[in-house]
This record gives structure tokens, C-alpha cells and sequence, in this order.
């Protein structure tokens, strides 16, 4: 069983990546799975549904926001014979004040972790706050390196998390006893406000970046002044609202209660991301 393969889905993005690589680190067999990555897997094409399940004995999900693919998939690995679930959720999404949510996120992941917890399967949900990625490959990425983040972000402060503590865990839960029924929700160890991040991210990188507030009015002007379309500019300013009112500044405890050990703080995400050619010109 030990040379089944581990299903890692978004294994392109910033947790699925880590994920992989660190269970390859680990001499364990990994199917890396997303429409452009090793393995073709679409989560709105359910002909690839079965490959990907072919043989695996434990799977990560990292869901498409909004959609309800997770429950119908979840039945699929069952009849394969997928032995253990990870799936990444989001923290805040059992309290109906976290965020405006038209596009309806929050009730599909709220659907996918019912899936995971109904199934029968040995279960664990990953619900991480905001990751400090998005300065470096999110979201912001492309303002940072440029020199000055634009946003709608107030001065409410966030307890952002390494990606690379998130993916520790799902390793942890993926490969480990005694992480089965747990929810983990994850955190760095202090909140930082956009503007400490932000300098926080100019001294290890050695050069000047600015965070610039916005309201929300300037913010979805200046996005539809660049192309992009209203409603689109208005749901990113939606998305940015637990960041404006602090709704994420809390420190959660999941990183300690499955690793045994600390977060990673801010200014070590920072300073390992530019020692790796983060942020360059
Ligand atoms: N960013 C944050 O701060 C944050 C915080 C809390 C929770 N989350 C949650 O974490 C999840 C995103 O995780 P992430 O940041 O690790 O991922 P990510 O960096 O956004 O990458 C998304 C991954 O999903 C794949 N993908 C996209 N559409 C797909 C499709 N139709 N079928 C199959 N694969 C698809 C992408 O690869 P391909 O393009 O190759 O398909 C990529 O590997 C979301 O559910 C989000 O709500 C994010």
C-alpha cells in the first residue's frame, strides 16, 4: 500500500506545489494532478476524474472556489478504494459575518467538507487564513514586485500564513496517525497590518515597496480604469473585506497542534522569498 500514490490536486498552485515536492522529498510516491500540470486533471471534466484515482491511496483537494465538484468526487474516490482525504478549506467559513460572499464560496466549501466528513474515509480539512504567498505569488505578487500594493485593505491587520507551514500539515495529515476527524485551522503567529507586511517584505528584499489604502470606490475605479470589469473589481474588493475589518487578525493554533512546533513569522516567509529571487527587478 505505502507505494500507492499520493493524489495531490493544484498541484501547480501555492499549497498543492509545496505539497508535492515535499512528499517527493520524503521518498513517496506523489500523482501531481491539475489541468496544465504532470498529471491532466480537471475538476470540471469528469473523464478525468477516474486516472487521477487509479490506485491512490490517499488524496489532497484543493478545490475551484465556488464550485461542487468536491462531494461527487469524494463518492468516486470511494469506489476506488482511496483510503484517506486532506482537503483544503478556508478558515472563516463557519461564521456567516466573515465576508460578503455573492459568488457563493463559502456554502460550496462549507458542501465539501460534509462530503469529506460523510464519507468514511479517514478525514482531515486544512482551513487556512490568508496565505503571506499572495505577496509573492498570489493575488498582490505583481504590485509588490512592481513597488507599490494599491489596495482596499484599510489598516485592519491579518495573521497571514506561510504556505509552506500549510503544506507541512497536509503532509502531516496525508502521511501520519492521528490526524484523522481533525480540522486544522492554520495561522502565522501574529497579524500584521498590509502596511508592516508590506515593509516587512522591502527589508528583505532590500528596496522600497509601498502599501497604499484605498476605499473601495478608488479601488474598483482605478481596477475598471485598468480593463478590469466592475462586478469583478467589486467581488475582489469583497474578498479583501475580512482583511479591512480584521475579521482575520485572530491566531489560530492548528500549525501547533499537528506539527508540535511554531508558525513561521512573516519576516522569515519575507526573507527566505527574497534570498530565493523573490521581489528582484
Ligand atoms: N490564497 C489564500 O490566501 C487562501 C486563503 C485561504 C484559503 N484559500 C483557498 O485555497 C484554495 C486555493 O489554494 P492554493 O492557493 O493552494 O491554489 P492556487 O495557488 O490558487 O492554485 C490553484 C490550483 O488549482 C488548479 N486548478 C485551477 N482550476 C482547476 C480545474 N478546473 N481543475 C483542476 N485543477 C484546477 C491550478 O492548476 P491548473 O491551472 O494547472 O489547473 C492550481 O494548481 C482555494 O480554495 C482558496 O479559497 C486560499
Amino acid at each position: 500500500m505505502s507505494e500507492n500514490p499520493i493524489l495531490v490536486t493544484g498541484a501547480t498552485g501555492k499549497s498543492g506545489s509545496r505539497v508535492a515536492a515535499r512528499l517527493r522529498a520524503a521518498g513517496l510516491p506523489v500523482r501531481a494532478a491539475s489541468r496544465g500540470g504532470e498529471h491532466t486533471f480537471d475538476w470540471a471534466d469528469g473523464r478525468t476524474w477516474d486516472s487521477a484515482l487509479e490506485g491512490v491511496r490517499a488524496a489532497y483537494l484543493v478545490q475551484v472556489d465556488g464550485t461542487r465538484f468536491v462531494r461527487p468526487f469524494v463518492e468516486r474516490a470511494v469506489r476506488h478504494g482511496v483510503r484517506r482525504l486532506v482537503l483544503a478549506s478556508g478558515r472563516g467559513i463557519d461564521d456567516p459575518d466573515y465576508a460578503n460572499d455573492p459568488g457563493g464560496v463559502r456554502d460550496a466549501l462549507l458542501d465539501s467538507e460534509a462530503a469529506v466528513r460523510e464519507s468514511g474515509l479517514e478525514w482531515t480539512i486544512s482551513r487556512p487564513g490568508w496565505f503571506a504567498q499572495n505577496f509573492s505569488e498570489g493575488f498582490f505578487a505583481e504590485a509588490v514586485a512592481a513597488g507599490e500594493l494599491r489596495l482596499p485593505g484599510g489598516d485592519g491587520a491579518v495573521s497571514f500564513v506561510d504556505a509552506e507551514d500549510i503544506a507541512a500539515v497536509v503532509v502531516a495529515a496525508l502521511t501520519e496517525a492521528g490526524h484523522s476527524g481533525q480540522i486544522y485551522e492554520l495561522s502565522g503567529p501574529e497579524a500584521l497590518t498590509l502596511a508592516e507586511a508590506v515593509a516587512a517584505i522591502s527589508t528583505a528584499a532590500g528596496r522600497e515597496i509601498r502599501y497604499v489604502p484605498l476605499s473601495v470606490e478608488d479601488f474598483v475605479a482605478e481596477q475598471v480604469a485598468q480593463g478590469i470589469p466592475a462586478p469583478e473589481a467589486a467581488g475582489f474588493a469583497d474578498v479583501l473585506e475580512p482583511l479591512r475589518n480584521g475579521t482575520d487578525a485572530h491566531v489560530s493554533d492548528g500549525v501547533q497542534r499537528a506539527l508540535g512546533r511554531e508558525p513561521r513569522t512573516f519576516a522569515e516567509f519575507a526573507r527566505s522569498t527574497a534570498a530565493a529571487g523573490g521581489w528582484s527587478v
